[in-house]
């Protein structure tokens, strides 16, 4: 049970509680005997691992969340203003900067008919956002679901007027094939007056995109080394990160960022809790991760696909961002 000084106010329902262990033995069993090597992304985010991830979002080359922030502070007011009271789920939810400026454009008097939901799998993340947001605002109500949003969004324990939130573009970490499922999935959650609001990142010059996964201090390559410390921990392995090199480069015919943990040398890994010992010559690559980059029309063909119709689009000046706002059709 997790100590909070909110106990009236706070409530965390963990959904991997029995799994995580399972499920990662499962997955690094499968991934790391494949012909093309791979890790799931969602493995970057334990405790550390999402510490620099918010280190990332500081970093002058990684242009995403500045300009997220930026359209969300502006359209914040237009966002919430039939908002009054439900439930606002937001998945992946990370820190707590998007979520206070939506709140920040609430109306006071409608706060404490608002019940936040943050839907994560780093727990850790979770629980310091939630504690965080409490004190700032003495009315809100936070509901937080340790869950993985592949997996588990049928089990929300949410009411009607549902307002949910996808915001980062962390669509962008699913594949094409996962990003189509995840959509039609919430759809079919949704009911009338339901809402959902996603970010996008935009495709655009290969220079810029490749800047902000190769950044200069190198906080980017330790975040995609952080997977092999993670199995490290939890499955008894024996990676050595250094006898790995971070290269991310942008797939321009899959219009998406490629991130792998290049080997340096030849390199042998035990990992004891899985009786496997892994092979790798130099140059072999782990696929960490995917960043798929949108365009209008690929933000269409989503929506068409999971039977979802466009009501607003936000962007910047630069169109380097989307912010779009979905309702059923
Ligand atoms: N929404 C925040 C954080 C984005 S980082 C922002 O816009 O800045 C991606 C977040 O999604 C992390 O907090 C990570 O822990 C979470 N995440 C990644 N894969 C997930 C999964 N499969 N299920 C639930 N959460 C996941
Ligand atoms: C969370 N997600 C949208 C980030 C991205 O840009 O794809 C994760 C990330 N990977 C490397 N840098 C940041």
């Amino acid at each position: 049970m997790h100590y909070t000084a909110y106990p009236d106010r706070l409530e965390i329902i963990s959904y991997t509680i029995d799994t995580y262990s399972c499920d990662l033995k499962e997955h690094i069993r499968e991934g790391l005997t494949a012909p093309q090597k791979y890790i799931s992304s969602k493995y970057f985010y334990d405790a550390y691992g999402s510490t620099l991830f918010e280190k990332i979002c500081k970093l002058p080359e990684y242009y995403l969340t500045r300009t997220e922030l930026s359209i969300l502070k502006e359209s914040a007011p237009e966002i919430m203003e039939e908002f009054q009271k439900g439930d606002i789920i937001e998945l992946g939810s990370g820190a707590n900067w998007k979520i206070k400026i939506l709140l920040n454009a609430t109306d006071e008097a409608n706060l404490s008919d608002i019940r936040y939901m943050p839907v994560d799998v780093s727990e850790s993340a979770l629980i310091d956002a939630s504690e965080e947001l409490l004190e700032v605002y003495p009315d809100l109500k936070v509901t937080g679901i340790v869950a993985d949003f592949t997996k588990h969004l049928e089990k929300l324990p949410t009411l009607d007027n549902r307002f949910f939130t996808f915001l980062g573009s962390t669509i962008g970490n699913l594949t094409e094939k996962e990003g189509i499922h995840f959509m039609k999935n919430i759809s079919s959650l949704m009911e009338k007056n339901d809402r959902f609001l996603l970010g996008f990142d935009m495709l655009k010059a290969k220079e810029m995109i490749e800047r902000a996964y190769n950044d200069t201090q190198g906080v980017t390559s330790e975040f995609n080394k952080n997977s092999l410390n993670v199995v490290n921990r939890e499955l008894n392995a024996d990676f050595n990160p250094d006898h790995f090199d971070h290269i991310a480069f942008l797939n321009a015919e899959k219009e998406q960022i490629e991130m792998h943990l290049k080997a340096n040398r030849d390199v042998s890994v035990e990992i004891r809790d899985l009786d496997l010992t892994i092979e790798m010559e130099k140059g072999e690559t782990i696929h960490t991760e995917v960043s798929r980059k949108f365009t209008q029309k690929s933000i269409e063909t989503l929506a068409e696909g999971a039977s979802l119709k466009i009501n607003r689009w936000f962007t910047d000046p630069r169109k380097w961002f989307s912010l779009v706002e979905f309702i059923p059709k």
